[in-house]
């Protein structure tokens, strides 16, 4: 059910759970007054609790109340990506945030979203804790549509169009050294290089036994369409079925495609990526053949990263 701003505002503001779009993919938001409410994203996405969740802010002077030191680098970063699809992980005062949100860690995750109409909801409610707005382990939602599909047509969201980005924000961690990237995401690792004088590293897949994971929601199935993916360097002449390729290549005849968009534009591919996952499984769809014939560097490795993961559940 699509609701008006004012509306979402009141239904934040007195702890109800609402869908909430930004540039990347929509989230599943409850203000962090409300820690029952916080509890209910978490019930009704079916996510594990110790998988903490990003606070979201309106603005940048915020920060200064929640966290408790801003590492090397921090101004610079936040002035260049926020507004933005970066979410920087920092240490914070205690008490300021519910720790059913923190998931009982020393910090919290942080970013400001690049969409005029969830700032200035922002700004009616104080800081929003947002997953992305996906039942645990399913594709992300891009549309309003998405998270209906997935919550229910009386599930309230606020409609702010087709998400620019498509996929989720680039986290980044300070390790005590540099900056490290712990998820992927909507902006390139090489594009950190001219503000912090060095591209972050990726980190290492978080493995279970690590007594604190550098990113909890790593560990977890993601992003997973019913249909089978099937991951293919090289698409052969003979195959049938359905296929997940570019509009500047040419597939077997009779094949049902899907398309990401031009080979040579990962933009386009990032933004159609949720929306062809879906689309697999709302078409019946039992098993798809990838074209996973594109670079590894820049936004690609987030798409080779997100594909992977959705095609190993
Ligand atoms: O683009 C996005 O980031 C979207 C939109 C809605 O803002 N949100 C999003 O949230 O992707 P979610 O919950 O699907 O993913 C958040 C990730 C999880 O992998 C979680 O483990 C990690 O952020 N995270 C949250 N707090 C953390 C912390 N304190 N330390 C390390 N990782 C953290
Ligand atoms: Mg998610």
């Amino acid at each position: 059910m699509k609701i008006s701003l004012e509306q979402a505002a009141k239904r934040l503001n007195s702890g109800h759970v609402i869908g909430v779009p930004t540039e990347t993919v929509y989230g599943l938001a409850a203000s962090i007054k409300f820690p029952e409410a916080i509890a209910d994203i978490f019930r009704l996405k079916g996510r594990p609790a110790n998988n903490p969740l990003i606070v979201h802010l309106a603005c940048f002077e915020e920060i200064i109340v929640y966290a408790k030191q801003l590492p090397a680098h921090f101004q610079i970063l936040a002035k260049a990506f926020w507004p933005g699809p970066l979410t920087l992980v920092l240490p914070v005062r205690e008490h300021q945030i519910p720790s059913a949100a923190t998931a009982g860690l020393s910090t919290a995750a942080f970013r400001i979203p690049d969409h005029n109409l969830t700032r200035t909801l922002l700004k009616a409610t104080g800081p929003l804790v947002m997953p992305s707005a996906n039942l645990s382990g399913k594709p992300s939602s891009t549309s309003a549509t998405h998270v209906e599909n997935d919550f229910g047509h009386d599930f309230s969201v606020l409609d702010g169009g087709e998400c620019v980005k498509g996929v989720e924000s680039t986290i980044l961690y300070w390790d005590g050294l540099a900056w490290i990237v712990i998820r992927l995401g909507a902006i390139a690792p090489e594009d950190f290089l001219p503000f912090l004088g060095y591209t972050p590293k990726i980190s290492e897949p978080t493995k279970s036994d690590q007594a604190i994971p550098l990113c909890p929601g790593q560990l977890y199935r993601h992003y997973s369409p019913k249909a089978k993916l099937l991951l293919c360097n090289k698409i052969s002449n003979d195959l049938q079925g359905a296929i997940v390729g570019f509009s500047n290549r040419s597939y077997p005849k009779n094949c049902r495609l899907f398309i990401l968009g031009n080979s040579q534009d990962p933009h386009c591919a990032a933004h159609e990526l949720y929306a062809i996952l879906r689309k697999l499984d709302s078409e019946n769809i039992e098993q798809a053949f990838v074209d996973m014939d594109f670079p590894n560097y820049g936004l690609w490795l987030t798409l080779k990263e997100r594909l992977q993961k959705a095609a190993n559940p």
